[in-house]
């Protein structure tokens, strides 16, 4: 069996563990809203109408954030439609999903369930087919105290207190040509600047965050990150990052998707630091990694003729081992970046691909997806370390030669965390962890998430979840484990009595 060796140092820290790496994304798309987190009528449906089963389960997946409320919808979406008496709102077209927006569910209904789920905001202005007045307008709503027009307006909806939304998106994958008012990154580096100037100017408090590329195989990819930050370099706090990765027949390549990420958002970084050394400015523009997961586009084919539907069943994936595997790789890529990625919302919550499926009326379950988030969002803590495997090499293909072993480790008050996936879809790895002064070498809990056949799928009534892991040890400053093949492993180390 081929072996990979790394290290543990408390002194090879990459950054504190920031907890709005564990974000989620709520859009009004299909049934993430409609039937999935707001579905008045549902034996569990609280008095405002969200689902206890779902707020339950968003609790236990340990999401910090909450992205809301689109996505390619916000790129259409007037945002007073969604407050008031429900009875007076209107229901519209969305164009960006072909779906009837009844506005039973807007920015207040949102405000109260994100209470409930103990996460926090960040909302998307449209700069689709709309701009900085109304961008305003929404802030204003949203945070300003009281006695102007839209602030007092929200006090009249039973809403008094500011809500302070600290984070704000200055609309959603402009460079797209499927979005509706899709922009050329000089148009839309002016509207960004210029929406980002004014918002400041109603609360400066707010962070901001510029849209980057909708994905890396964009033509006009580094070109645009490079061109909107010209433009809007000072104004704005973040640049966004979205990705998807697909199976699409080829498991190898897909297993080492985390490959592409770590790519992605090291070249991202060069041009954003870039952009700061032809300015002559020390102010540095981190990464919001505002859209990721595993979406099999390959099953998509668009809704351009479709009919317009209210929530639509619209890419709910149903989820295997592998991408379970993926989505834990893609997390400690992320930990990995935890100096310049201050934000990342996997996409989306409920029902659209997303860790928690639900049935209208129906149960509510954990996908395979949910447990790699869940176990990493409770228990990477304290301060990311740089563990510097040395591992046999993978040729994928589709990422060139990449490492077998991807891994990452937190240091807590209580001991060690490690995450590693053996990217092999068919040959077991042995780690072996040196130690040195981390002072943890009681095995706390070793699990794995790896099934014999890795496009084996759960559901309701059996999830595809993680097990122990067998044969962990920590003897004489060394850890040793067996992963098996296309696995997600967590092995927690505590300190001796
Ligand atoms: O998450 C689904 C869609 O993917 C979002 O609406 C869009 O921003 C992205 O292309």
């Amino acid at each position: 069996m081929e072996t990979a060796r790394l290290t543990l140092d408390r002194d090879f820290t990459i950054a504190p563990v920031g907890r709005r790496l564990f974000g989620s994304f709520v859009e009004h798309m299909g049934r993430c809203v409609y039937t999935g987190i707001f579905e008045p009528g549902h034996p569990t449906a609280d008095e405002h109408g969200f689902r206890a089963d779902v707020l339950e389960l968003t609790r236990e997946l340990g999401v910090s954030v909450v992205r809301y409320p689109g996505g390619n919808f916000v790129s259409g979406y007037r945002w007073e439609d969604g407050v008031g008496p429900v009875a007076d709102r209107p229901t519209r077209l969305d164009l960006a999903w072909r779906q009837i927006e009844t506005n039973r569910f807007g920015l207040d209904e949102f405000m109260t369930w994100t209470r409930a789920a103990g996460v926090e905001p960040m909302m998307a202005v449209n700069l689709g087919t709309r701009g900085i007045q109304e961008a305003c307008d929404l802030l204003e709503y949203a945070n300003h105290p009281g006695g102007t027009r839209l602030s007092d307006l929200r006090a009249e909806h039973g809403r008094p207190d500011p809500y302070g939304i600290r984070l704000w998106c200055l609309g959603n994958e402009m460079d797209g040509p499927w979005q509706v008012g899709h922009k050329t990154a000089d148009e839309y580096g002016r509207l960004a600047n210029e929406t980002a100037r004014a918002m400041r100017l109603v609360d400066p408090d707010v962070r901001l965050v510029l849209c980057g590329s909708s994905n890396s195989r964009m033509p006009t990819f580094g070109g645009w990150e490079a061109t909107v930050l010209e433009h809007a370099y000072d104004a704005v706090d973040y640049l966004s990052l979205h990705a998807y990765y697909e199976e699409d027949g080829d498991l190898p390549g897909f297993l080492a998707s985390a490959a592409d990420m770590d790519r992605f958002i090291s070249s991202v970084v060069a041009t954003a630091d870039h952009v700061a050394a032809k300015q002559r400015t020390r102010k540095r523009i981190d990464l919001s990694f505002d859209e990721w997961n595993v979406w099999n586009q390959a099953d998509y084919h668009g809704r351009e003729r479709e009919p317009f539907e209210e929530a639509p069943r619209l890419i709910e994936d149903t989820y295997t081992a592998a991408d379970a595997v993926v989505v834990g790789d893609l997390l400690i890529t992320l930990l990995r970046h935890a100096d310049r990625v201050a934000v990342a919302c996997q996409a989306q919550l409920a029902n659209i691909i997303a860790p928690i499926r639900t049935e209208p009326g129906g149960p509510a379950w954990r996908q395979s997806i949910f447990h790699p988030f869940a176990l990493t969002a409770r228990h990477a803590r304290g301060e990311v370390l740089r563990v510097e495997p040395v591992s046999p090499a993978l040729d994928t293909g589709r990422h060139g030669e990449v490492p077998q072993l991807s891994a990452v480790a937190t240091l807590d008050e209580d001991g060690v965390t490690l995450f590693a996936v053996n990217r092999s879809p068919d040959r077991p790895l042995e780690m072996t962890a040196d130690l040195r002064d981390v002072h943890a070498d009681r095995v706390v809990e070793a699990c794995t998430l790896a099934e014999d056949d890795p496009h084996r799928v759960g559901g309701p009534a059996e999830e595809v979840r993680p097990r122990p892991l067998d044969g962990v040890k920590a003897d004489g400053g060394t850890l040793t484990a067996v992963l098996p093949p296309a696995s997600w492993t967590m092995v927690r180390l505590g300190r001796r009595a």
